[in-house]
């Protein structure tokens, strides 16, 4: 039987055990409602405040600072809605990239229809933004700067230090604008540290760090006001009503406890294999192009690689690898089942047709050297038959 070789992990990890036997307990027997405030309400409020304590720990703030949402989905929508909404009477411009998620895109593309005004920086040829850019973009009436960490389909990483230096001199000089990172793709990966890196709002999601689906979280700095976007009985510190995904949440805590083990090694593990992956494509298969930073590059994600084979098309490469017992995507995982624009990869100058030969592989600190050799050596012969096979036709 041929192994599963699991190279999409940026559209959703396997659960940890840890996860998994927290999800089981909250499931047979931590099922009451934290707000109840007899002994099973009780149970219940403490394995969610245990979960937003691994949280906060992992992030190094305040466990006040931490909502728990549904997801990356939601924690973007409560942070940029939220925040477009309380500051208003300060201004309704906001800056974003073009290479954001559709979480974070197409809130900005709402916030516009609504009256904001949004300005999208442009990415070079590797997805990075130009700091001088959002520093001539930034202006009086700018009230949320909303730009990634790790890109969701490139694995190119923003130059933070830089970005963080420009709003906080704004900030200086009387601007308002909040700092909020989609950090979904970069937790556990790479260091996330809001108050020390001078984030305001960052996301995250439960199912990209080994943990469950449907479950997120915002972390929301000191000061930052929010209007909340799902009204209720107040819970979440009346950030975000609704009783609480008490298994999700408990699943969530525990997988971002594992992440703590392994962080630095897990990461340069991830980053040999993306290099491995890299250079045993483009010195063995003719035709082929690195969407995103090269290894090594600062710019570059340890657990993301994009390559475009040309003369393939992506989607037809993902199902031959599939009869092979690899997986890997087109794109991002939530537009991959869709007819996409590859707005993205667009942007990075590729052309419709390097974008069609678009395949995202993504690593966990579980795979390993010997799947990559695989994986390197079964793309070869794939992406030689296909292209034998568009020859003939
Ligand atoms: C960068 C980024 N932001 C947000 C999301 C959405 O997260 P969720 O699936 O938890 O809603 C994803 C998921 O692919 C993502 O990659």
């Amino acid at each position: 039987m041929k192994q599963d070789i699991y190279l999409d992990n940026s559209a959703t990890t396997k659960p940890s055990p840890e996860a998994v036997q927290a999800v089981v307990e909250c499931m047979e027997e931590i099922y009451g409602n934290p707000s109840s405030v007899h002994r099973k309400g009780l149970e219940a409020a403490r394995a969610v405040n245990r979960a937003r304590e691994a949280v906060a720990d992992q992030l190094k703030v305040d466990a006040k600072k931490v909502t728990f949402t549904s997801g990356g989905t939601e924690s973007n929508n409560l942070a940029i809605k939220g925040a477009a909404s309380s500051y208003s009477n300060r201004g309704k411009h906001i800056i974003t990239t073009a290479i954001e998620h559709p979480a974070v895109r197409n809130v900005c593309r709402d916030l516009a229809e609504d009256g904001f005004e949004i300005t999208y920086l442009t990415v070079d040829e590797m997805g990075i933004i130009q700091v001088s850019e959002l520093a001539e973009a930034l202006r009086e009436d700018t009230i949320l700067v909303s730009i990634m960490y790790v890109n969701n389909e490139t694995g190119s990483v923003q130059p933070l230090d830089k970005i963080a230096g420009v709003i906080k001199r704004a900030k200086k000089d009387g601007k308002l604008p909040l700092w909020h990172v989609d950090a979904v793709q970069a937790l556990g990966r790479l260091p996330v540290l809001p108050t020390k890196m001078g984030m305001d709002l960052v996301s995250f999601s439960g199912h990209k760090v080994h943990g469950p689906k449907g479950i997120g979280a915002l972390y929301v700095g000191t000061g930052v006001s929010l209007r909340p976007q799902i009204v209720g009985g107040g819970q979440e510190g009346d950030l975000r009503s609704g009783t609480e995904n008490v298994p999700g949440i408990a699943g969530f805590g525990a997988a971002v406890r594992g992440l703590v083990k392994g962080e630095g090694t897990a990461a340069e593990h991830m980053a040999s294999l993306r290099k491995l992956l890299v250079e045993g494509v483009l010195n063995g298969i003719t035709g082929c192009r690195l969407n995103g930073p090269p290894p090594g590059n600062i710019g570059a994600a340890p657990h993301i690689a994009n390559i475009s084979f040309n003369g393939v098309r992506g989607e037809v490469l993902v199902h031959w690898l599939e009869n092979e017992g690899i997986y890997a995507s087109t794109g991002s995982a939530c537009s991959s089942r869709k007819q996409v624009e590859h707005s993205v990869l667009k942007s990075l100058g590729l052309s419709e047709g390097e974008a069609e030969g678009a395949l995202r592989f993504s690593f966990s600190p579980e795979n390993t050297v010997e799947e990559v050799k695989v994986v390197v050596r079964k793309l070869k012969e794939g992406v030689e038959e296909l292209r034998s096979f568009a020859k003939m036709q």
